[in-house]
């Protein structure tokens, strides 16, 4: 079957065995993953029909009262992934606390623990721009068939096993990677299948797009400050072009395909920047690498880093290789 109509099903399964750790299990946990993104994005899609749905007294028709996207998204993951019992243990930004699946039980021989931002850019929601799903999986590091625990969520993103992001944009797409490179799917909406549309992605080495939220620039070290001046400066191919969508999917996804540096640092009020390390930025940076990008805070590679809490932040700069080289050039600069 050729490239063009391969389907993500037909893709993962055509995979597996190039996969290491081939069992098949990974394979039904993206496959898991793929039938909660369908999900999610039918409602993703209904979003701007919530008022006039909801108009009928805020219940749904089981019942159940309308649900902010994030927490439905949340839901929708975490139920799939539990009732195919293919996960001893899932983290998530929206719970407080890992959750454990069966994993004491002797015969549940699950290797896999996933974490997950259900809904990224949720504040798009409202203005129907586009938002997404970040997924990290590793391999649990305790023996199976006890209970998981926090040690098996506080890995170094170097040790993930696959990561990913599902962008629900003017198309619907799964990216994701298993350490051999990137490989993208969109979704035919008419069909409910993803096919295989942006094989082998990767990060051209330079770019001309910066993705930063400037208005926090007063609050910028000076590192970061001086990055942003050298972006605007007139010379050789600069000033460079500013887009920033307040999706880190949406941002990272077209800086991957066109070029760019996306940068969320520390800032005074942020000491650890905002984006959380286990959720966003380890899967992100997986991508990156796997992309030909490159990812860090600055000074220390983000996949290097040793986690220590499951909500922690990172500062986060991530993108075309040349650009993020730049910019810790100027952070080592400024020190
Ligand atoms: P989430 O919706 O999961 O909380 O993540 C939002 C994140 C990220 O997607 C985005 O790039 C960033 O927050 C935007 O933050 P600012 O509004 O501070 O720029
Ligand atoms: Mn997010
Ligand atoms: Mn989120």
């Amino acid at each position: 079957m050729s490239g063009q109509h391969q389907t993500l099903g037909e893709f993962i399964i055509k995979n597996q065995s190039a996969f290491q750790y081939s069992s098949g299990e990974l394979s039904s946990l993206l496959n898991s993953i793929r039938l909660a993104a369908k999900v999610v994005n039918h409602e993703v899609n209904k979003a701007g029909l919530v008022d006039i749905i909801g108009a009928a007294g805020d219940t749904n028709i089981q019942g159940e009262d309308q649900q902010k996207l994030d927490v439905y998204a949340n839901e929708k993951f975490i139920q799939t992934m539990t009732k195919r019992n293919i996960v001893c243990g899932i983290a998530s930004e929206e719970e407080d606390d890992f959750i454990a699946i069966n994993s004491q039980d002797k015969n549940n021989g699950n290797k896999y623990v996933v974490l997950i931002d259900p809904l990224d850019g949720s504040s798009n929601i409202d203005v129907n721009v586009s938002v997404g799903t970040i997924f990290s999986i590793y391999r649990r590091v305790t023996p199976v068939g006890t209970p998981v625990t926090i040690d098996d969520f506080l890995q170094k993103g170097s040790e993930q096993v696959a990561a990913g992001y599902v962008v629900y944009g003017t198309s619907t797409m799964i990216v994701y990677t298993t350490g051999a490179g990137v490989n993208g799917f969109t979704l035919n909406p008419a069909i409910g299948s993803f096919y295989l549309s942006h094989p082998k992605m990767t990060f051209p080495e330079d770019g001309h797009i910066y993705s930063v939220n400037e208005g926090n620039y007063i609050h910028f070290p000076q590192g970061i400050k001086n990055y942003i001046k050298y972006c605007q400066q007139e010379e050789g191919d600069r000033p460079y072009t500013s887009r920033y969508i307040g999706s880190l999917v949406s941002d990272f996804h077209r800086n991957m395909i066109k070029g760019g540096i996306y940068l969320y640092p520390q800032s005074s009020k942020n000491p650890k920047g905002k984006l959380r390390l286990l959720y966003e930025c380890n899967p992100i940076a997986f991508l990156a690498e796997q992309a030909n990008g490159k990812s860090s805070d600055g000074f220390t590679r983000t996949l290097d880093v040793q986690p220590t809490e499951l909500h922690e932040r990172v500062p986060f700069i991530c993108g075309s290789k040349n650009m993020v080289e730049k910019a810790e050039e100027f952070m080592r600069n400024a020190k």
